[in-house]
């Protein structure tokens, strides 16, 4: 697949569900309805099937809301490994869930899981999360390297006076439990795109927390994409951690992703909420192919060189 400015795009994000147990605030606006779309289990696996067979997505990533909420995941991941088509079927989740699902899940096919851990504190935890236990996320964190969904990423919003002075900490505590840290700028997405205004601490400053700790040597090819990765030493320790500076290097021009919104509509820029349904072609059994062909060719030939950054849909709805 091709879009309109050249790049090639195989990656799928698939949003399972706009559902979330938790309600970060950064990405559920205070005044959000309350949600609970679930897509409809045939209709997702027929729609992987359509773009991995006729247009060659190649890498899957399953999201939310909070896709370990979603009842069928199991048989659906395994029913998309199946498939033979996709070389990698990835999960984003809280973590809250993953403790007692991860090896299932590992079975089932799943090859990896990125999981949001903002901070190591259990009351700002539950802050940022309204409600959410930070040992839940840790526990699940464990058990997926065990059940060797591995590397298992870590992803850190960086929020200044939130967790700014955590940065070391969580590398620290990632790379001691054998994962990748990712530490993400907080991008303005939506109804919440003021959070990024006010708590952004750009990837500079990111880099600069970590040196105070650790040695890093910025591994080469990684610059921006998304991640810039780095070697990392220090404190007995040494591993990867990663930056996506996505507000202040967009990396637009390396974009291969499209999405999928769990009401089904086809979205080409997470900047662009506008979006074309593809649901209007499910009949309940089968998709049409050929007017999804059609509207998958409109939703290509407009996903934009840069995003313009008028996004009205929350990133719960969209898909992180
Ligand atoms: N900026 C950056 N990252 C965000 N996420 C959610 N909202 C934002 C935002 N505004 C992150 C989540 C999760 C990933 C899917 O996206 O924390 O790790």
């Amino acid at each position: 697949m091709i879009d309109g400015c050249g790049r090639t795009i195989d990656h799928l994000r698939l949003s399972l569900t706009d559902y979330c147990n938790l309600a970060c605030r950064y990405c559920v606006p205070d005044d959000a309805a309350p949600c609970g779309q679930m897509i409809d289990e045939e209709f997702a696996f027929q729609v992987v099937r359509w773009l991995s067979t006729r247009h060659g997505i190649r890498y899957l990533r399953l999201t939310g809301g909070e896709p370990l909420m979603y009842a069928p995941l199991h048989r659906l991941t395994r029913r998309l490994a199946e498939l033979g088509t996709l070389r990698e079927i990835t999960l984003t989740t809280n973590g809250q869930a993953l403790g007692h699902q991860a090896e299932s899940l590992a079975a089932a096919g799943l090859l990896r899981v990125n999981v949001s851990l903002d901070t190591l504190r259990a009351d700002r935890f539950s802050r940022v999360t309204r409600g959410g236990d930070l040992d839940h996320t840790l526990c699940g964190i464990k058990a997926a390297v065990r059940a060797g969904l591995a590397p298992v990423k870590i992803n850190v919003v960086a929020q200044r006076s939130f967790n700014d002075n955590e940065i070391a900490n969580i590398a620290e505590w990632g790379l001691s439990h054998g994962c990748v840290v990712r530490f993400l700028e907080v991008m303005p997405i939506g109804p919440l795109a003021h959070v990024a205004d006010k708590h952004l601490v750009p990837a500079s400053e990111i880099l600069e927390r970590l040196s105070e700790r650790f040695t890093l040597r910025a591994i080469p090819g990684s610059l921006g994409q998304p991640a810039t990765d780095y070697a990392v030493s220090g404190n007995g320790m040494r591993g990867v951690v990663g930056i996506i500076a996505a507000t202040t290097r967009p990396f637009c021009d390396r974009c291969r992703r499209l999405r999928i919104t769990s009401r089904g509509r086809i979205v080409a820029c997470i900047h662009d909420g506008t979006g074309f349904d593809l649901a209007e072609f499910w009949d309940g059994s089968e998709l049409c192919v050929h007017d999804a062909d059609e509207v998958l060719s409109r939703a290509l030939r407009g996903k934009p060189k840069e995003g313009p950054r008028r996004q009205s849909l929350a990133m719960v709805s969209l898909g992180g």
